[in-house]
């Protein structure tokens, strides 16, 4: 579909203004997400219920107007339908029982489509009720950041759960990281199957990685991810967001063949420019900027348009929006953001 900005941008074609969407679009800032979210009963509850994942992932698109939609749902529904429990609570996130490695083997996936089957009918039911023009983003985690989670069990400040199991018990590690590859490729698949446009793989812990583990564990299974998803649908565009991977950003799309890369608002201008030079970027306003509001704000969206705005770009935050950002914000991100293009 040629009308759709997103998925121009994401082939290369230059815009301005440029389109624009925030990851976690969907969420708490937002009191009508609030209202159904009290409804759903579980955070789980409403992932898996189409009729409110619908609901609440056309809600952002209804109050503002975005050039994309992302599929309402979460990147540990994965290891959720490989067997495991996943459970969110109030305040602490997600909370998993932790993988011990001779768990690996046994995780089973012969349950898992027939899990995901109403992930996959929000996806084609948002399809048909999103505007022709508005390019519609499925997704799921890395494969290294979704282990982070499955060997922690929770949320940490640094992985270093994770990191200690790939250094101690390195073959068991792949063989996790494998068995990711071969799911999340099958689980982005169905989404483009059911009517995504475009896929983002979420690495938000890349970050914490040191050089050797970062080709190893961030880089290599995002290239056979990607390697996967492309064998089946070469046109469709995927973007790749390693959070947090400064320098390494700029081999990055070479290396896993991602059409995209989601930048973070730590990386500067020119090397955000350096990755530019290969393709589309999508970022990178700091999230507590759009939360400040006012001259903070002003200043983060004047930087990101006059940086990468006359090259392929997609604007978006450099990491999900806050859930006590004022959605009156937004407002005034969109509209400095759409009169930059005015003359
Ligand atoms: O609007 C969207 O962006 C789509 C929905 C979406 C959610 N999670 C909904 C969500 C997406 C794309 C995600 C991705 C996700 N989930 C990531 C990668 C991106 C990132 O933020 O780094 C990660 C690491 C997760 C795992 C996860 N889910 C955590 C750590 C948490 C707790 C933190 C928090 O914000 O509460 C969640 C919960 C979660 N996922 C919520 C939402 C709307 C909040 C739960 C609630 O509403 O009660």
């Amino acid at each position: 579909m040629t009308d759709r900005k997103v998925v121009e941008v994401l082939k290369g074609q230059p815009m301005f203004p440029p389109p624009v969407w925030l990851m976690r679009q969907a969420g708490r800032y937002l009191p009508e997400y609030r209202e159904i979210r009290q409804s759903a009963g579980s955070f789980l509850d409403l992932c898996y219920n189409p009729d409110l994942a619908v609901e609440v992932t056309l809600q952002p698109i209804r109050r503002f107007g975005f050039d994309a939609s992302i599929l309402f749902s979460d990147i540990l529904v994965v290891p959720h339908a490989l067997g495991r429990d996943l459970r969110f609570e109030e305040g602490a996130g997600p909370l998993m029982t932790p993988l011990a490695a001779s768990e690996i083997e046994r995780l089973d996936g012969s349950g898992f489509h027939d899990r995901l089957a109403p992930v996959y009918q929000t996806v084609a039911r948002l399809r048909a009720e999103l505007p022709a023009e508005t390019t519609l983003i499925g997704f799921c985690g890395a494969p290294w950041t979704v282990a982070t989670y499955m060997i922690a069990g929770r949320g940490t400040p640094d992985q270093a759960p994770a990191k200690l199991f790939s250094f101690r018990e390195r073959e068991r590690f792949e063989a996790l990281l494998n068995v990711l590859v071969e799911w999340s490729a099958q689980y982005l698949v169905r989404q483009i199957d059911a009517g995504a446009d475009v896929v983002q793989i979420f690495d938000s812990w890349a970050g914490v990685l040191d050089e050797q583990s970062f080709e190893a564990f961030a880089v290599a299974p995002v290239r056979e991810l990607v390697r996967r998803v492309k064998a089946r649908y070469p046109e469709v565009p995927v973007i790749g967001f390693p959070r947090g991977a400064g320098g390494r950003y700029a081999a990055y799309r070479e290396k896993t063949g991602v059409d995209g890369v989601g930048l973070d608002w730590t990386v500067p201008i020119e090397l955000g420019r350096t990755v530019q030079r290969g393709g589309a970027i999508q970022g990178n306003l700091d999230p507590l900027r759009l939360l400040a509001g006012g001259r903070a704000l002003e200043e983060g969206v004047d930087a990101v348009l006059s940086g990468f705005g006359h090259g392929p770009l997609v604007f978006n935050l450099g990491h999900g929006i806050l859930p006590e950002t004022p959605p009156a914000h937004v407002e005034a991100m969109l509209k400095r953001i759409r009169e930059a293009g005015q003359p």
